[in-house]
Formats: C-alpha cells, sequence, structure tokens
C-alpha cells in the first residue's frame, strides 16, 4: 500500500468497533460487535457487564479487521481509538488494548473524542468544506456545535439532564413495549416512531421545554416526567396495572414524538440564527449535519428539513449505520489528523485521558 493505513477502535459506550482504512478514506475492513441485545434485557446498560463483553470481544474485533485487509500490525501508520467521553470502564478496555498494541508494534497513536468523530463522519461521505453545524442527537448524546477545523468545535448546546434516545427509551419501557407484539427486538425509539404512525398525537399534550429558555441547550426530563404522570392517570382511569399495554399507547407515542421533535427543531433554528447573526456559516450553502441513532427517526428529519428549508441551509444525514457507534468513524478521524499531522503520539509517550 501506497496510502498509509489506520486501525481505528471503539469502546465508549456499548459497541466494540474496529475497522482499518487507508488515507484516502477507504474502508479495507470494518467489524463490529453489538451489546445491545444484553443490555435490552436488563433494561438498560451496566457499566460492569459492557466492561466484561468489551474485554470478551476485543481481540476477535481487532484481529478480523485486521485478518479481512490482510494487514500486518507492522504496515499501520497509527491506531486511532476513543479516549473520551463516554463510560469509564468501557472506555479503559479499547485503550488498555490499543496501549499494549502500539507498545508491542511501536505503532504511532492518535486519542480519538468521540463526539469529534460523530461530527466529523459526514466527511468520510462527501467533502464537506468546515464550518459547518451539527446537531447529534442519540441515546447517549445530545448536543449543538459548529465544526470548525478537525480539532476546533464551538459547542452552542446541549442536554441539561439526559438524551433524547435515553428517553425514548425510558418511556417505551413505562410504555412495556417490549411486550407489545409490532415491537419485538426494537429499540424504545424505533417502537415508538412505528405506533406513532398510527397514533393521534392530539389526544394528550405534553408542554414543550425550555420556552423561556434563550439558550441552545436541550432538556428531556421534565418532558419524561409529564409522559409518566398521564399514563399513571390513563391506567388508574381504565383500571389497568402497571406492565399492561395502554390502547391509547399509540396516542401517546404520536404526543411524545412531536413533542420531542419540536422541542429539537426548535433549539436548531434558534442555533441557526445564532450562527447566521454572528456569521459562523459560510455565506453560500450553509450545511446542518444531523446524526446519532434518533436522526433515523423520519419524523424528526421532517422536522428538522422545515427549520433547514425555512433558514436556506442544507440537511445532511449520514447513513444510519454510520450514525451509530462504529469504528469507522474513529478509524476516519484518525485519518483526518494524521493527513494533517495533529494528534499523533509515539508509543512512547504518556497517554492521559478522562472519560468525561
Ligand atoms: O447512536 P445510537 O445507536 O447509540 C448511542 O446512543 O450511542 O443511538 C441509540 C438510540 C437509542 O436511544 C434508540 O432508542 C434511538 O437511538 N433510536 C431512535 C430510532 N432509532 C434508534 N429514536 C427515535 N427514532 C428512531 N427511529
Ligand atoms: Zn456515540
Amino acid at each position: 500500500f501506497s496510502s498509509r493505513l489506520v486501525l481505528g477502535i471503539e469502546t465508549s459506550c456499548d459497541d466494540t468497533g474496529a475497522a482499518v482504512m487507508d488515507e484516502t478514506g477507504l474502508i479495507l475492513a470494518e467489524s463490529l460487535h453489538s451489546q445491545k441485545d444484553v443490555h435490552l434485557k436488563t433494561g438498560g446498560i451496566i457499566p460492569m457487564v459492557a466492561q466484561r463483553l468489551h474485554k470478551e470481544n476485543i481481540a476477535r474485533v481487532v484481529h478480523e479487521v485486521l485478518d479481512k485487509s490482510g494487514i500486518g500490525p507492522r504496515e499501520l501508520s497509527a491506531v486511532a481509538t476513543t479516549v473520551k467521553p463516554g463510560l469509564a470502564l468501557s472506555l479503559g478496555v479499547g485503550l488498555e488494548y490499543s496501549l499494549n498494541f502500539i507498545q508491542q508494534h511501536k505503532t504511532p497513536f492518535i486519542p480519538i473524542h468521540h463526539m469529534e468523530a460523530h461530527a466529523l463522519t459526514v466527511r468520510l461521505i462527501q467533502p464537506l468544506p468546515f464550518p459547518f453545524l451539527v446537531l447529534l442527537i442519540s441515546g447517549g448524546h445530545c448536543f449543538l456545535a459548529v465544526a470548525r477545523d478537525i480539532d476546533d468545535f464551538l459547542l452552542l448546546g446541549q442536554t441539561l439532564d439526559e438524551a433524547p434516545g435515553d428517553t425514548l427509551d425510558k418511556i417505551a419501557r413505562r410504555l412495556c413495549l417490549a411486550k407489545h407484539p409490532k415491537c419485538a427486538m426494537l429499540s424504545g425509539g424505533q417502537a415508538i416512531e412505528l405506533l406513532a404512525q398510527e397514533g393521534d398525537r392530539l389526544k394528550f399534550h405534553f408542554k414543550s421545554p425550555m420556552g423561556q429558555h434563550y439558550d441552545c441547550n436541550f432538556s428531556f426530563a421534565g418532558v419524561r416526567n409529564q409522559v409518566a404522570q398521564s399514563i399513571n392517570k390513563t391506567e388508574e382511569a381504565e383500571g389497568i396495572q402497571q406492565g399492561e399495554i395502554l390502547s391509547c399507547a399509540n396516542d401517546i407515542a404520536a404526543a411524545i414524538q412531536h413533542t420531542i421533535a419540536s422541542h429539537i427543531a426548535k433549539r436548531t433554528h434558534r442555533a441557526i440564527l445564532f450562527c447566521k447573526a454572528k456569521g459562523l456559516l459560510p455565506q453560500s450553502n450553509p450545511c446542518l449535519v444531523v446524526s446519532g441513532g434518533v436522526a433515523s427517526n423520519t419524523y424528526f428529519r421532517k422536522a428538522l428539513k422545515i427549520v433547514t428549508d425555512a433558514t436556506n441551509l442544507s440537511l445532511l444525514c449520514p447513513p444510519p449505520k454510520l450514525c451509530t457507534d462504529n469504528g469507522v468513524m474513529i478509524a476516519w478521524n484518525g485519518v483526518e489528523k494524521l493527513r494533517e499531522g495533529r494528534g499523533i503520539m509515539s508509543y512512547n509517550d504518556e497517554v492521559r485521558y478522562e472519560p468525561k
């Protein structure tokens, strides 16, 4: 290979991912082990379980991409690994594995910021110049930022409590959607999107959060409490036990989906207006990139499209497979840093990391 090669490793949450990529962004091999099934059964991620599963899978996942790409460890120009932010126990597995690997093979190391990798994944799909606006919405993340360079991000807003995917997952659990015949094996967000299609959102009203907050932050915990109260009341009125599926679950799903979508769209609209006022986006073809597991929701995308159409921005959504956690986005971030010669460490350097 004339092109330099990067091995990317991701273990920040519940996915063990790896990929080998060349300097042009060509994926030579990728592998992903998801722990979602296990965590779905326990009703959430237990960090020690996630750590154990990462430990059980990391070597296999990395060997798989090296074998598939036919690349020997000594042919790599760098190992790029997520060092923050994420679950400390999960991050630790990828980092420890990577440090052993680079010391054994004397490979340079590129520490990767998980959010920055999410934000820049779009550039693997198309040559999008800086700056652009990014909205990341998933089970663990929720922020708005201006990506100004590969290592320069202006954070405009973030969630003050929980991420929207987490809220949808918790509401789906409270609605017992895992038992719903149409929702088997779906994530909470997917189940709510599916049921919402048959629901009437006007049958329930949930107050949109942060109407009086003149910034670009988000909040979802209050909506979740309102939903919980409505569910309690409805169960009481209908004489239904907790644990049974409500006949109006689809109406609740439609209302909650609408409330969350409109909150996200309003905060994004504020961010766009702020960027325009401050000249933070280019005059010609300014873009909003939306990524994260929740971004695969069609209703949310439509709400965001209304906002970008009204403000003359282009809306870009990377394919769902690249929106969720994976090794490819980490390798790509490594490639971008390698090309620019930024953030590269020797295998001898002491690597520090904080989970946050
Ligand atoms: O990015 P992701 O796979 O993992 C992390 O959170 O890091 O996102 C998973 C989240 C879950 O909370 C899931 O409920 C949500 O994304 N999600 C959705 C949809 N598909 C997945 N939320 C709303 N609508 C969907 N179609
Ligand atoms: Zn992520």
